[in-house]
């Protein structure tokens, strides 16, 4: 873990500085139980959601089924000669690298594995996903040291702030490990540890389960609706342009600004400052609050109001609907931080101008220790529902209906300050794969080879 976030860390000081970002090669592999279960690995007492697999889950997940109950939109994962049994992750500085990566690994996995699925995936300009949104912005930290004693991550709260207890940067809310990783204390209410999470078997200490999502999007459609958004507002006498609406419906301005900052457009400065574009919490305004910036100075960052009406960041927008923070939901604000997984969303496909009908999106992947108590709650009970966290209606970017083509009504506080129930129908996110697999950590995965 300390290795993966110093080598994130690099990356980020590189792109921060303009400079190129070090050549890092990186693989990952994840099992399903399927092929845990071929392998002769023992899983009892693992995850049941990890067990069953994901195309037992899809009727709470939301993919359209078609008549043999199988999901009509994936392109794989859902055939005994797709399905997915293991999920490699490779990262490499350039394409070509990583083309010979994938020859390499093709080659010590010819027998006995087959290749279903071969995606290319990178971060856009800007860290952009395909509606035009920066992503990645919110991410939990992670309580624990490292071997040196040092925190996992930065905690540049002033210790006699009891604020620093909860969050490493302003915002960014401290979570146990053992939400993310088998084998360490895991998160309860409040900030005392609960009790370790015990791997079920030894072999998967340090592992994580790893939710896979190939998420298509099609920004045309996404770009079609926010526009009847538009028109429907115009035809209610309202005037909202097209940026407006879509960061009501993320949450966050393109760049990444929170809308809860910066109501009326949006603030690079905010949106870039790793000390502010989290610092919110809904229910109430954040007061100021006294950094250490990493030359060693400090630093006042200012005071955010509190939004607990919705009414600048509609309750339904992606990022509230998904992670309520300290706002209003069916669960207890106290439940909301064990919701939290670990998200790496990277985008495969290519620009439409390259390739028009080529198909692209967001390849979804999170680590966490409990399936159903973090993505299929978030997914299932959150993104999908009308009524949870709050009464506002699905979330507008993720929610899936079992259809494929979802009914929604947004409530939106327009310019004028009115509130308005919006029709906006359509689908512009359409899984197209996916499974539940198994992390193991490097001794784990050397005990997989042995056996
Ligand atoms: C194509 C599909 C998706 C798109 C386009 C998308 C887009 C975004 C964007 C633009 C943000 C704001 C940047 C940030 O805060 O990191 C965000 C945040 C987030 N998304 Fe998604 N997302 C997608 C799928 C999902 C899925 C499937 C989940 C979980 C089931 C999810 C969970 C989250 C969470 C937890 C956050 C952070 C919220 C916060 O802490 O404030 N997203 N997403």
């Amino acid at each position: 873990m300390a290795k993966a976030l110093h080598h994130r860390d690099l990356r980020r000081e590189a792109k921060q500085q303009g400079e190129p970002v070090p050549p890092i090669a990186s693989l990952a592999i994840a099992f399903s139980a399927q092929a845990l279960a071929r392998l002769g690995m023992p899983t009892a007492g693992a995850d049941p959601n990890f067990d069953r697999g994901m195309l037992q889950d899809l009727r709470t997940i939301g993919d359209p089924l078609g008549e043999d109950d199988l999901p009509s939109d994936w392109r794989f994962g859902h055939t005994d000669e797709t399905r997915i049994d293991l999920l490699l992750v490779g990262g490499e500085s350039s394409e070509p690298s990583l083309n010979s990566l994938f020859e390499k690994w093709c080659g010590i996995l010819s027998s006995g594995w087959a290749l279903v699925h071969w995606d290319f995936a990178r971060r856009r300009e800007d860290d952009k996903e395909f509606f035009g949104f920066n992503d990645g912005v919110s991410q939990p930290g992670i309580r624990g040291l490292r071997p040196d004693g040092t925190p996992l991550v930065n905690r540049p709260i002033s210790s006699d702030d009891p604020r620093s207890l909860e969050f490493a940067r302003p915002g960014q809310r401290l979570v146990w490990p053992g939400n993310f990783i088998l084998g360490y204390q895991r998160e309860v209410e409040g900030n005392s540890p609960g009790s370790i999470f015990e791997p079920p078997q030894s072999w998967m200490r340090n592992g994580s389960y790893l939710v896979y999502r190939r998420l298509n999007q099609n920004p045309e459609r996404f770009r079609e609706a926010v526009e009847g958004l538009r028109a429907y507002l115009a035809s209610q006498g309202e005037i909202a342009s097209h940026d407006w609406l879509s960061a009501r419906l993320v949450g966050r301005w393109k760049d990444g600004t929170p809308v809860v900052m910066s109501p009326d457009g949006p603030n690079t400065e905010i949106g870039k400052d790793v000390f502010r574009n989290n610092n919110f919490r809904y229910a109430f305004g954040e007061q100021e609050i006294k950094v250490t910036q990493q030359d060693g100075s400090t630093r006042i960052v200012m005071a955010t109001p509190g939004d607990p009406r919705g009414k600048l960041i509609p309750l339904m927008a992606h990022i509230r609907q998904i992670n309520p923070r300290a706002g209003q939901s069916e669960e207890g604000a106290e439940q909301h931080p064990q919701k939290l997984m670990l998200r790496r969303g990277v985008t495969f496909g290519k620009e439409i101008e390259e390739d028009p009908e080529g198909e692209r999106g967001l390849i979804f992947l999170a680590y966490q220790t409990s399936i159903s108590r973090q993505f299929l709650f978030v997914q299932s009970t959150w993104a999908n529902s009308a009524n949870a966290p709050t009464s506002w209606g699905p979330d507008p970017i993720i929610s899936q209906d079992g259809t494929a083509s979802p009914k929604r009504r947004i409530r939106v506080f327009v310019p004028s300050g009115r509130p308005h129930d919006c029709p906006f129908n359509g689908r512009w996110v359409i899984p197209t794969a996916g499974e539940y697999l198994f992390l193991p950590s490097l001794t784990g995965l050397k005990e997989l080879c042995q056996s």
